[in-house]
Parts: C-alpha cells; sequence; structure tokens
C-alpha cells in the first residue's frame, strides 16, 4: 500500500473546514457548555484543532473505540469510557475521524444514552456515505469522501500515518 502524492484535503482546506464548523457549533451551543467527546485515537488532530476555533466553552473528554483491524472493519465495536468523567444531563459533542459503515458512532451513541446525556450531536471530520451499514447521520460533517481507504491527520492504517498533516488516500502498490 502506498499514498497518493498529493493530499485528498489539504492542510489549508482542513483548517478552513474545521474554522466553519467551529463557527456553526459555537452558534447552536452559544448558552450551553457542551462536552467535546472525542474518540480516540483518530479524532485527536480535529479535536484540538476544533476546539481551538471555538467561540463558546468547551470541556474536553476523549473515549476509545475500536472496531477495525487492517482495512475492513469486523463489526465488532468495543467502548471505553473512563468511570471518572460524568456526562448526566450533559450536552455532548461526539467527535469522530470518520464515518464508515456507522457502527462505532451508533454503538457509542447507545452507550452514551445509557449514561443520561441530555443530548448528543455527532460530528465527523470525514463521512462515507456510500459505505454506511446502519444508519447513521451527522449532526456537523466536514467532508463526504468517496470510498477510498484515507489516513492522515489522525487516521491510520494499522497505526500508520496518524501524524501526517493533511489527508492522504491509500492506494494498492500497481
Ligand atoms: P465504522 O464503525 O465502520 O463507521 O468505522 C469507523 C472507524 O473505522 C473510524 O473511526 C476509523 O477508525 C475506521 N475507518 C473507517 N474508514 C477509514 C479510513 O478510510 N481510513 C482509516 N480509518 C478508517
Ligand atoms: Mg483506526
Amino acid at each position: 500500500m502506498k499514498l497518493s502524492n498529493e493530499p485528498l484535503i489539504t492542510e489549508e482546506a482542513l483548517r478552513e473546514r474545521i474554522g466553519a464548523l467551529a463557527e456553526e457549533i459555537s452558534r447552536d451551543y452559544a448558552n450551553r457548555k457542551p462536552v467535546l467527546l472525542g474518540v480516540l485515537k483518530g479524532a485527536f488532530h480535529f479535536v484540538s484543532d476544533l476546539a481551538r476555533a471555538m467561540r463558546c466553552p468547551v470541556e474536553i473528554e476523549f473515549i476509545r473505540a475500536a472496531s477495525y483491524a487492517g482495512t475492513e472493519s469486523t463489526g465488532q465495536v468495543r467502548v471505553e469510557l473512563p468511570i471518572s468523567i460524568s456526562l448526566r444531563g450533559r450536552d455532548v459533542i461526539l467527535v469522530e475521524d470518520i464515518l464508515d459503515t456507522g457502527r462505532t458512532a451508533s454503538a457509542i451513541r447507545a452507550h452514551l444514552q445509557s449514561q443520561g446525556t441530555a443530548s448528543i450531536a455527532l460530528c465527523t471530520l470525514l463521512d462515507k456515505p456510500s459505505r454506511r451499514v446502519v444508519p447513521v447521520t451527522a449532526a456537523y460533517t466536514g467532508f463526504s469522501i468517496d470510498d477510498h481507504f484515507v489516513v492522515g491527520y489522525g487516521l491510520d492504517y494499522n497505526e500508520r500515518y496518524r501524524e501526517l498533516a493533511a489527508v492522504y488516500i491509500l492506494q494498492p502498490e500497481a
């Protein structure tokens, strides 16, 4: 597998779009203090950039969820919420790197609902709508993309490429 020569989404495009998302979310949550709940590890850059562009106060928490080995979803989702955080009565913005089959987001949403959250909105940097197996839609979407396997800006292939500042397509070697 190798990286596309050019990014699919450049650093500049990420910065611009994330700024616009932060504006929109800040307006929608103007008089509340939502929890930005990032899904590790893929959303770590996104949460950081989104949080710094927000205009309303937020709290930042992370959870872990894993479903993938290689480039294919296993269909099994494990959600790990630190027991030290309470989301009861809170407005939660679930921040994801990418929506693919929708299994992860839907499992996390169910888990959060069982914690007594006041509201849950999904904010995803990337969406691959053509891959959906479980019906999930995001309240906030950065970019809708075609069915490519992408890496960079937090997204990995077997733990590689998360450090890249832009999003690239991972292609089979010719
Ligand atoms: P879902 O449960 O199928 O929606 O998958 C969501 C998770 O799969 C994401 O949080 C990613 O960790 C991983 N994933 C899905 N598509 C890609 C991709 O194109 N590149 C890297 N990871 C991906
Ligand atoms: Mg992954």
